[in-house]
């Protein structure tokens, strides 16, 4: 809260480590371009100055949670840390079955296997990446029924990630609700810019759902993030912490997964969870196939240690206003030079509309894929891709995905970069802006089947 003079806030941390960063040439930075493909996920990190590749595994760790990998327990079974993690997720989210994964995807392929059968429909608020896979590869077919809002880069409306529930009724009518096993929902919605869900949305879903009889599972991978914005932003919710907001949106769904390599502050893991216990019983089988043991699913037991504590963390008011805040602070920055951004300004991320931004380009030049490029080659700065080539092609007709969305994505880790790294940011991101008429596309040579945008290569059009 501002105080008389006091408009500023500060990082609610101190730092006690530091990992020095290098600062490269701009000739460095281009041969960097050309062995990397243009593809910023192919650079190496020692080729990076300010990293904002992703905020998945990349958070700083707090020193309770340093402490805690020095108590694992690396039982095969039965490891005592599990049990705290199982402890934490009753605690905090309130299921009650749980089964540890090495990372988000991970359980997004376990439950896909589990609830989708061939033909399947699954609905959502916008795909995701990893999660329409998985959902294809068990024989599903994903459906978007997110509002028209979120694909609409310069719209303000407060909740971009709610669902449309007559897109979804109408889904619903055409399919049979016999041919949904799920709504697959997240909080908040990476690919509409990091966008939350509302709760009036969510308990009308609730209803509409339980009328049909088809559960909902939530990637509450970045649930924080949207408990912050509800109690921002939507009426009622003023005086309700996030930590209690957050409970309310687990409250109406049946499961969830999670990548805790975001919102939970660890490098690495992420679990399923449930209130079905005949799902819990095929998940907790299922990963001794895929993951290890139901006690540590590809965790050691100091990373689910690390996990437990990170939680808690993530609903910490001074840590999530932070959080979030910080993200604002680079995107009202960036904005406020005429540059075009996804609006609002999301929980983990500031989106750059490619699509305006070089709006002499065809999409299938891959204009935000360039982008991505030049602001590295200008800065030193990573960022990614968000659009077409992250899209992926159409599995019947083969062709490119033209979504509506051509974004790049400025992601902000936990807890690792200060306010004059955001104004740097900001710096070079105006300056590929003021020479933007001279960018021109790209053209891709090497395509992989699976999520291309990790390893697909390209070549600058001259
Ligand atoms: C919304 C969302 N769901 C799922 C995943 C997949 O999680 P992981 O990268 O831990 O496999 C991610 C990661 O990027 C994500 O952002």
């Amino acid at each position: 809260m501002s105080e008389g003079r006091r408009r500023s806030w500060a990082e609610p941390y101190k730092i006690k480590v530091v990992e020095p960063v290098r600062v490269t040439t701009r000739e460095e930075r281009r041969t960097a371009l050309d062995e990397a493909g243009w593809n910023t996920f192919l650079l190496k990190s020692r080729e990076v100055t300010i990293d904002l590749l992703t905020d998945s595994g990349t958070s700083a760790m707090s020193d309770k949670q340093w402490a805690g990998m020095m108590v694992g327990d690396e039982a095969y079974a039965g490891s005592e840390n599990f049990y705290h993690l199982e402890k934490a997720i009753q605690d905090i989210y309130g299921y009650p079955f749980v089964v540890p994964t090495h990372q988000g995807r991970a359980a997004e392929h376990i439950i896909s296997r589990i609830l989708i059968k061939a033909g399947d429909i699954i609905p959502g608020n916008m795909y995701f990446t990893t999660t329409r896979l998985h959902q294809e590869l068990a024989g599903g077919t994903f459906v978007d029924v997110i509002v028209d809002e979120a694909h609409e880069p310069a719209n303000e409306y407060p909740f971009k990630g709610d669902v449309d529930l007559e897109k979804l009724d109408r889904v619903v009518s055409e399919h049979g609700a016999e041919k949904i096993p799920y709504i697959s929902l997240a909080t908040t919605v990476n690919m509409a810019g990091g966008q939350p869900v509302s709760l009036k949305n969510l308990k009308a879903l609730h209803e509409y759902c339980a009328g049909k009889k088809i559960p909902i599972y939530l990637d509450k991978t970045r649930i924080a993030e949207n408990a912050y914005f509800i109690q921002q932003n939507e009426e009622g919710y003023a005086d309700h912490s996030v930590a209690e907001i957050v409970r309310e949106i687990c409250s109406h769904t049946e499961g969830a997964w999670m990548s805790a390599k975001k919102d939970a502050l660890v490098n690495i893991g992420g679990y399923l969870v449930t209130r079905d216990e005949e799902v819990f019983e095929q998940a907790r089988n299922l990963v001794v196939v895929y993951e290890g043991l139901h006690t540590y699913g590809g965790l050691a037991g100091r990373d689910m240690e690390a996990m437990a504590i990170g939680m808690r963390e993530s609903v910490d008011p001074d840590h999530i206003r932070a959080r979030v805040e910080q993200v604002r602070y680079l995107g009202h920055k960036i904005a406020s030079e005429g540059v075009p951004i996804v609006r609002p300004v999301g929980g983990h991320a500031v989106f750059l509309d490619a699509r305006t931004f070089l709006d002499h380009l065809d999409q299938e030049e891959f204009p935000a894929q360039r982008l991505a490029a030049e602001i590295y080659l200008e800065g030193g700065v990573r960022s990614m891709e968000r659009g077409i080539v992250s899209a992926g092609r159409d599995p019947e007709t083969g062709e490119n995905r033209r979504v509506k969305l051509e974004l790049v994505r400025l992601t902000i880790p936990r807890r690792v970069y200060t306010q004059s790294h955001m104004d740097v940011v900001a710096e070079t991101v105006w300056e590929v802006w003021d020479r933007r008429r001279e960018i021109k596309g790209l053209e891709m040579v090497h395509e992989p089947k699976y999520l291309r945008f990790f390893q697909a290569r390209f070549e600058p059009k001259a």
